[in-house]
């Protein structure tokens, strides 16, 4: 649908301002044509749309379609009715100023489907809760209710709006529909009473005999059959094919379940409208004195029940009339037409005051009774709304006979179409005038001066025409139109026939005037109008009606109306004034403008009828409108706000301009790269020729906002990150502090303590020598505990490890304890590890101590090696030798080198100890044996030789003493004396020994220490034994 649009859009120029020739009106035509013919029905005139009824169902007005206007900038897509809605939207929220929609064309011309489809676009697009679900579904439900009631079929539309419906729509700051007014202005009620041929009276009326359930219509009285009815067949049309008064009237039930109709308002409703037809019903015969009387009784009956009045006090009511006569009243009965007035008069108040409780009853409805929060409240919601207001209201008709009504609603298409140049061509010439631009008036008809003809103080036609309704004396529609001629005779815009010229005349009637409007001559038929604009209810019928039981009757006839003695405005004066109270609620508001063309009379689909466009383009003044915005500018703005709302788009102005506005925006403009020709400064505004300059604006702001956005952002998590970084800082500080307080404290309090325990150990260290008192206890202890654990590190691991830690001196009884207990339990342990072989040994070891100790070298040096248990094994004897000792427990077997006693000659021999002798062996011989029973003793030098002497008994008759040297000393020398058990025989010499060689024969061994060891017979024939000397050379074994 979409891309047709575009495609078909090729077809003419979806703006106006897009014509070669923007001032011809043919051109104009042949572009309105083409599109009309494309079934585009939609062009701008710059902001202004043009729109021709179709008279048809287009496809444009799904939910898609609202969804592709919806935020889009205005001539970004095709023309669209949506467009002008979403446009006065998107301002009013941005700018938060109160709009309105003015829809304007003639009757028929597509207004009221204008206005129903503004509303179903707010009704879809904007946001809403839940909560304002039930506003939404109100605005949309008030309307068929208000066409049944204020609609009626006419020749021009078969839905034609009889009355003026101007409507707010308020709106949050969230931009949610909140709640709705309505204002309607002088609904037709001439046509409850009458309606010309072809034309119905107000829907409801055959809405109810239609769709109405059976009980209802019982109840109410009536038949399901409009023909029955006298007031709803004067146009002889009840029923129409287009019109479907059966659905429409389910359609209208429903909607009052939802704008909180209760069931008693809804019967009390039917029931005036059912009294209505059963007035229209009400006939009278003439009785014999030429006064009405009432024929059939029936209709009355129902009245009287509907309404809740006394049946006779309404009969009475409706045949005779009140008159007061000074301070009397009189009841003066009524001929036959009075009556007929009467009877009229009552069914067009009652119908038009049940319209008007109508019109409040929705306003209650509609009132926006939801909080800032969106809850339902008993009270008013005060906070601020935003408004679009719709304004549909009765186009300008032309008629056959054209009667007061007309005049009413003629009159007001005048006075709207003063708005219309007031806020743009006049309003926008003044204003490039005002600021300075250069501008070429454009000619333009001004209608003020018809306007004034209606409605000018004293001089009017309304003025004249409420002066003839209040003057004393016989006023009639005639004594009316010679006043008109008499007043306003010479107004260029007015004639009647008597001011006509020659050729005119005839079109007008004696009982005509004909005015001039600017949509084109209209010929009023003056017949009426009198009473009309009176619109009298006799007293007796508005007293009747006060009683009403009926609650919608009562609450619209108030009896203070009976007391008021002064005579109620006139219906055209109170026209006049609810316009003017109009005129200034638009005044305030932003506009956007819809011109509605109607295509031809036939409401015939396709068919574009070029006189009646070509006329309808003239009065509502297109051309004009088309000229002004051509030369003119497409956007204006004051320099404050153009700058206020721009300024993020130059650095120069962003955030701030420090001079003066107007320098601010040339400096921003200038930045953005505005053409010369696509703008001018005005003293206190900014002039854009194009939208589209405009538009581009708007879109880099749009993506400006973006930027400004995260800049904001960043800024502000920028902010959040530092305050908290601070804090976070402030905290780690404040804990710092505490924890080097407490660090401080502690160190502090160790401090104290040292210097404390310093203290005492100094003093106690003064007082160490004295016995354990205060001063010294803990010093005393401290030294006695260091020592003692020190000492456990330092006791001696075995017997011979002679250190002990020095200790202290009030330690040392303890110590020397110690070491004894430890020395103790050293030699304890030792002597536990110790085998029985090595007890043995050291047997030995003590025995070689007791030899030897002091008294030769070397002996230190051998202390260290042990003792073996014999130096050959019995392997190493000769067995004879071992055959010869036999009975004997060898015990210990060495070799040795034997010296002879005489030459001293060295001879290797073997020395085997046994348990009783001591052998010198030679191989297989026993050379010498030496009982130790017989051993007289054993010599030794002091040096480290190792040489010893076994010294025999002198009368030992084989041998004399041995001489013997063998490599372990002490060990030879220790097994023998233990095994002899003569400890003591071991003799230790010095310097020499005499030695026994035989009897009586003694030799001599000289022991001397020299460099190196040897044995000799020395010349004195001494055997000399050479050591070295161990105390010099201490390194030399043995
Ligand atoms: N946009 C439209 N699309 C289809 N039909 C339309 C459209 N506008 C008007 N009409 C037809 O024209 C008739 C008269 O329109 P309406 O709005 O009642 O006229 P107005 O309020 O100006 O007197 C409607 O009943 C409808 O049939
Ligand atoms: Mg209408």
């Amino acid at each position: 649908m979409e891309g047709a649009l575009i495609a078909r859009d090729r077809v003419g120029v979806q703006d106006f301002v897009l014509l070669d020739s923007h001032t011809s009106e043919a051109a104009f035509l042949d572009n309105l044509r083409k599109r009309y013919r494309e079934n585009l029905i939609y062009t701008y005139i710059g902001t202004l749309l043009v729109s021709v009824n179709p008279y048809k169902e287009l496809d444009f007005y799904s939910v898609k379609q609202m969804e592709i206007y919806q935020g889009v900038n205005f001539f970004e897509l095709p023309p669209h009715i949506y467009a002008i809605a979403d446009n006065a939207y998107r301002v009013m929220c941005a700018e938060c100023n109160d709009h309105f929609i003015l829809i304007s064309g003639e009757s028929g011309a597509g207004k009221t489907e204008a206005s129903k489809k503004i509303l179903q676009y707010f009704a879809v697009t904007c946001p809403t809760t839940e909560q304002l679900q039930v506003v939404r579904d109100r605005l949309l439900l008030s309307n068929p209710v208000l066409e049944a009631f204020g609609n009626a079929k006419t020749l021009r539309n078969d839905n034609s709006s009889r009355f003026g419906k101007y409507m707010d729509i308020q709106f949050d700051f969230k931009g949610a529909p909140v709640g709705g007014h309505i204002l309607s202005y002088l609904i037709e009620r001439s046509r409850v009473v009458h309606q010309n041929n072809g034309e119905r009276n107000f829907h409801i009326f055959y809405q109810l005999l239609e769709g109405a359930e059976d009980d209802l219509l019982r109840w109410l009285g009536l038949e399901r059959n409009p023909q029955k009815y006298m007031y709803l067949i004067q146009g002889r049309c009840a029923k129409v094919s287009s019109i479907n008064d059966k659905s429409d009237w389910k359609i209208v039930r429903k909607a009052f379940s939802v704008i909180d109709f209760t069931e008693t308002d809804i019967e009390h409703l039917f029931g005036a409208i059912a009294s209505v037809l059963h007035l229209g019903n009400i006939q009278y015969e003439e009785d014999s004195n030429g006064h009405a009387i009432i024929t059939n009784g029936s209709q009355i009956k129902w009245i009287s029940k509907l309404l809740g009045v006394h049946l006779s006090i309404l009969q009475e009511a409706l045949t005779h009339r009140k008159i007061e006569a000074r301070s009397e009243e009189v009841l003066s009965p009524l001929n036959i037409d009075l009556a007929f007035y009467a009877r009229d008069a009552a069914a067009k108040a009652i119908y038009g005051r049940t319209f008007t409780w109508l019109v409040n009853k929705i306003n209650g409805s509609l009132a926006n009774k939801f909080n800032m929060k969106g809850i339902l409240s008993s009270s008013l919601d005060l906070t601020r709304k935003t408004v679009i207001g719709l304004l549909d209201i009765y186009g300008f008709e032309v008629f056959e006979t054209n009667s007061f009504e007309q005049f009413c609603i003629n009159y007001c298409n005048e006075k709207l179409q003063q708005l219309l140049i007031e806020m743009t061509l006049k309003a926008e010439q003044e204003e490039y005038e005002l600021e300075g631009i250069e501008w070429e008036p454009i000619p333009y008809f001004n209608n003020k001066i018809i306007c004034d003809l209606v409605e000018e103080k004293h001089k009017g036609i309304i003025s004249i025409l409420d002066e003839e309704c209040l003057r004393p004396g016989e006023a009639t529609d005639l004594s009316f139109l010679e006043k008109l001629e008499e007043k306003v005779g010479d107004h260029a815009h007015f004639l009647t026939r008597k001011l006509a010229d020659q050729k005119t005349r005839k079109s007008i009637d004696w009982v005509d005037f004909r005015l001039l409007h600017y949509a084109g001559e209209v010929t009023y038929c003056a017949v009426g109008f009198l009473e009309k604009n009176n619109d009298l209810l006799y007293r007796n019928l508005k007293e009747v009606l006060c009683k009403s039981k009926n609650g919608i009757l009562k609450e619209c006839f108030f009896p203070s109306e009976l007391d008021n003695r002064r005579r109620p405005e006139t219906v055209a004066t109170q026209f006049k004034n609810s316009l003017a109270s109009l005129i200034e609620i638009l005044m305030s508001k932003e506009p956007s403008y819809i011109r509605c063309i109607k295509p031809n009379d036939g409401k015939e689909p396709g068919k574009f009828d070029d006189v009646l466009i070509r006329h309808q383009v003239k009065y509502l003044g297109l051309m004009e409108h088309l000229r002004v915005r051509r030369a003119g500018f497409a956007y204006r703005r004051k320099y404050e706000l153009f700058l206020q709302r721009y300024k993020s788009l130059c650095p120069a102005t962003w955030p701030y301009w420090h001079g003066a506005a107007a320098n601010g925006v040339e400096r921003l403009i200038k930045h953005i790269g505005y053409k010369p020709e696509e703008y001018k400064l005005g003293r206190t505004k900014i002039f854009i020729r194009f939208p589209r300059t405009l538009f581009a604006t708007e879109d880099a702001f749009e993506r400006s906002k973006h930027l400004l956005v995260t800049r904001i952002q960043a800024r502000y998590k920028g902010c959040l990150g530092k305050r908290e970084y601070k804090k976070q800082r402030e905290a780690a500080i404040k804990l710092e502090a505490c924890w080097r307080g407490a660090l401080a404290r502690k160190e502090a309090k160790k401090r104290i303590w040292a210097v404390e325990t310093i203290k005492r150990f100094i003093k106690g260290f003064i007082n160490r020598k004295n016995p354990l008192c205060p001063e010294n206890d803990e010093f005393v202890r401290f030294v006695q505990y260091t020592y003692l654990t020190k000492l456990r590190d330092h006791v001696p691991k075995n017997v011979l490890d002679k250190n002990w830690l020095k200790p202290p001196a009030i330690l040392e009884e303890t110590s020397a304890m110690l070491k004894k207990i430890c020395m103790r339990n050293l030699v304890r342990k030792y002597c536990q590890g110790i085998t029985a072989e090595k007890k043995a040994q050291l047997q030995q070891k003590v025995v070689a101590s007791a030899i030897f100790r002091g008294k030769k070298d070397g002996y230190l040096q051998s202390i260290s090696q042990p003792f073996a248990d014999t130096q050959l094994s019995e392997r190493d004897i000769n067995p004879k030798v071992l055959q010869l000792i036999r009975g004997e427990k060898v015990k210990y077997m060495t070799p040795v080198i034997k010296y002879d006693r005489n030459g001293f000659k060295a001879r290797e021999r073997q020395l085997v100890l046994t348990q009783s002798a001591a052998y010198v062996v030679e191989m297989a011989k026993i050379k010498q044996k030496i009982d130790y029973a017989t051993l007289k003793g054993i010599s030794i030098s002091n040096l480290s030789d190792g040489l010893l002497v076994i010294h025999v008994p002198e009368d030992n008759k084989q041998k004399g003493d041995a001489i013997l040297q063998c490599g372990h000393i002490f060990e030879t020398v220790t097994k023998l004396c233990m095994l002899a058990n003569r400890q003591n025989a071991v003799q230790v010499v010095q310097g020499s020994l005499q030695f026994h060689i035989s009897s009586g024969k003694e030799g001599t061994i000289t022991f001397t220490t020299g460099q190196e060891p040897q044995i000799y017979k020395a010349k004195n024939g001494h055997l000399t034994v050479v050591s070295p000397d161990l105390r010099t050379r201490i390194l030399n074994p043995i």
